[in-house]
């Protein structure tokens, strides 16, 4: 490896992205791999943790993974694999395991969260998702994190959890950083702009999937919920407006000023169908690209098997060595 410095990141299968995946983590992915070194994997191990139906599963692991290439990750320029080819990341979770603690696990807001959603079936991979997370990060020695801000909280225990191994067996993982975006970091439902966008949203206009139809994708930021004033401005207490303003101004690389004036004196209308096109506009060449790939079974395929040839040769390296320093025998094969 040469001395640039190691980016990774990971998404899990649900299906296709939401336009909070795509643009608080995705789509910054892409342009990453100019400057880094960057690894980039589909969750699958974190999928299971809420129950699965198995055959859908596989099919949103491998729509997701041609997904990723459709939105610009080149697995000749990336390493991109699907994470339960790497068990790797297993065989490290097991010593952050024994390195996280119950106070700190029971702290995570989307361990709440999700054992209020599902209280039928509150697992211990639920609760230890986190040190999972951190195996994934940790068994690369990655420097840099790009993610949305829902993240934030993991990423800051996958460091605790570092240091903490770093105390006991002495200096070996480096700490990861966060990579978040100043704008939309943290895209918000169009129904409930208080709330994140996610796919989990019951009610459908609130979440925009990137491979909806340019009609869909209008329709719903037509539905978008605003405020009672008719001022296109980013300021508090305009939650609805504010989120329409930062996702238009990732997809045209306006600033809030340039958007401001270009709609002033125009209703909300205009500028939900303006934002709404735009998006739209801004994903059709994912949209192609993913229906040509997605047909391509045996390049996908090739690509991940590659992916995780080359995912393996990097953890297989660093995990050796971090079981080695807890007092393991070293593996005789
Ligand atoms: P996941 O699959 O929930 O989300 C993938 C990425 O999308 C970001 N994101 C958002 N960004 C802005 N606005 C939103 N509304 C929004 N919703 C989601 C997330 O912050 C994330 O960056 N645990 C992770 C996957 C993972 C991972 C890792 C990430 C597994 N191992 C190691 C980083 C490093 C997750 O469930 O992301």
């Amino acid at each position: 490896m040469d001395d640039k410095k190691l980016i990774f990141s990971a998404i899990q299968p649900t299906g296709t992205f939401t336009l909070g995946n795509y643009i608080g983590a995705v789509r910054n992915w892409g342009p990453l791999q100019e400057q880094y070194n960057c690894i980039y994997c589909v969750a699958d191990l974190h999928a299971i943790t809420v129950k699965q139906e198995p055959a859908k599963l596989r099919q949103n692991t491998l729509a997701a993974y041609a997904l990723l290439m459709a939105c610009g990750l080149d697995p000749e320029r990336s390493i991109l694999f699907i994470q339960s080819h790497a068990h790797t990341h297993n065989d490290l979770n097991w010593l952050l395991c024994c390195n996280t603690q119950f106070g700190e696990l029971s702290r995570m807001t989307q361990f709440k969260d999700k054992s209020q959603k599902h209280p039928d079936d509150v697992n211990a991979g639920l609760f230890t998702y986190p040190s999972l997370m951190a195996a994934d990060i940790l068994a690369y020695n990655a420097d840099l994190v790009p993610v949305g801000v829902d993240q934030k909280q993991h990423l800051e225990l996958a460091r605790n959890i570092a240091q903490r191994f770093n105390q006991r067996y002495g200096d070996f993982f480096k700490l990861p950083e966060p990579y978040i975006t100043e704008v939309g970091a943290k895209i918000m439902s169009l129904q409930d702009p208080t709330k994140k966008m996610s796919k989990s949203d019951e009610n459908v206009n609130a979440c925009i999937l990137i491979l909806d139809d340019k009609d869909t994708i209008v329709r719903k930021f037509k539905r978008a919920v605003t405020d009672s004033e008719a001022e296109v401005a980013f300021r508090e207490g305009k939650d609805g407006i504010n989120n329409l303003m930062s996702i238009y101004s990732c997809v045209t690389g306006k600033d809030y000023a340039a958007i401001e004036a270009e709609f002033a004196g125009k209703g909300y209308g205009d500028f939900k169908l303006a934002v709404g096109e735009a998006v739209a506009d801004s994903l059709e060449p994912v949209r192609t690209e993913f229906a040509r790939l997605i047909n391509d079974k045996a390049y996908l395929k090739d690509c991940y098997t590659k992916g995780a040839e080359k995912a393996m040769k990097i953890s297989s390296r660093i995990v050796s060595k971090a079981y080695h320093k807890v007092g393991f025998v070293d593996r005789p094969f």
